[in-house]
């Protein structure tokens, strides 16, 4: 597992943003062999979609060869409901990017036949021959997607029942009234995301800190469905010095001292 602590949120998304433009244009996608992108909602990965839309406007990357996968969704809320991830996707970065309509895959909280929903999207992912890049932001109890603690780290795309707490902190969305959260989603599974070529988490904020502490020092275990990323080939978990305030010092020291190596190579 790479960890880079940054100072702060916003170059936190600045080095992730350069990142996914550096393995877009790495991969030289074409339409025929798209480059592949699992993106989250929520606060986290918001400064990553403002950098990402202006490298775009800027001419630096084109996502016309990128197909997106979300992760989840909530069941009952149509694409255009305000607070459907759908919509929010659309409001927050695909309206102002040149990625193709039929290019972005999103989970339809709408369906009856959850089973089938989810079989498909399962199956658009092996289709487009995987996703390359799996972006994802953390619960504060260290959720990925809609996974929540307790989640099978073996799990595929399915339908969830939210903890009482994830509605809550999921509330600010809606009005502050989480009674308006829909309790049940549709979610990729841990072995979804774990089936990426790469897994980048970020985190940022004092909300975040046992979250971060746990999956970078604790044991691998479903309670914190994100301490699986230890066991990935390749996962970066970029956090600021704030969510890292939990980690031990030598944890902090190793992994920064790592990074200095990285950057002396280059
Ligand atoms: C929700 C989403 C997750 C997200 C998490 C944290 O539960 N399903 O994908 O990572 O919230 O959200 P935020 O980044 O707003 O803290």
């Amino acid at each position: 597992m790479r960890v880079l602590i940054k100072p702060d949120y916003d170059s936190c998304s600045k080095w992730a943003a350069e990142y996914i433009v550096y393995k877009i244009k790495l991969a030289r996608p074409t339409a025929a062999k798209p480059f592949v992108l699992g993106l989250p909602t929520g606060s986290s990965p918001l400064g990553i979609y403002q950098e990402l839309i202006k490298q775009n406007k800027e001419g630096k990357v084109s996502f016309q060869n990128v197909v997106t996968f979300n992760m989840d969704e909530y069941i009952g809320l149509p694409p255009d409901h305000p607070q459907s991830y759908c919509r929010f996707m659309w409001d927050n970065f695909f309206n102002f990017i040149d990625i193709k309509k039929e290019n972005v895959y999103m989970l339809d909280g709408m369906t009856r036949d959850y089973v089938s929903e989810c079989q498909r999207y399962e199956e658009a992912i092996q289709k487009v021959g995987g996703v390359n890049l799996f972006l994802c932001g953390i619960g504060t109890d260290g959720h990925i997607a809609f996974n929540e603690p307790a989640s099978s780290f073996a799990s595929r795309t399915r339908i969830k029942l939210l903890k009482p707490e994830t509605t809550k902190a999921n509330a600010r969305f809606f009005g502050g009234d989480s009674t308006q959260v829909p309790e049940k989603v549709l979610t990729v599974g841990i072995g979804t995301i774990m089936d990426a070529d790469e897994v980048m988490l970020i985190a940022s904020g004092k909300n975040k800190q046992e979250a971060i502490r746990q999956t970078i020092e604790g044991g691998v275990n479903h309670l914190c469905p994100a301490s699986i990323l230890q066991m990935h080939e390749h996962a970066i978990v970029i956090c600021d010095e704030c969510a890292a305030d939990k980690l031990r010092p030598d944890t902090i020291k190793y992994f920064k001292n790592i990074e200095r190596a990285n950057m002396v190579k280059k």
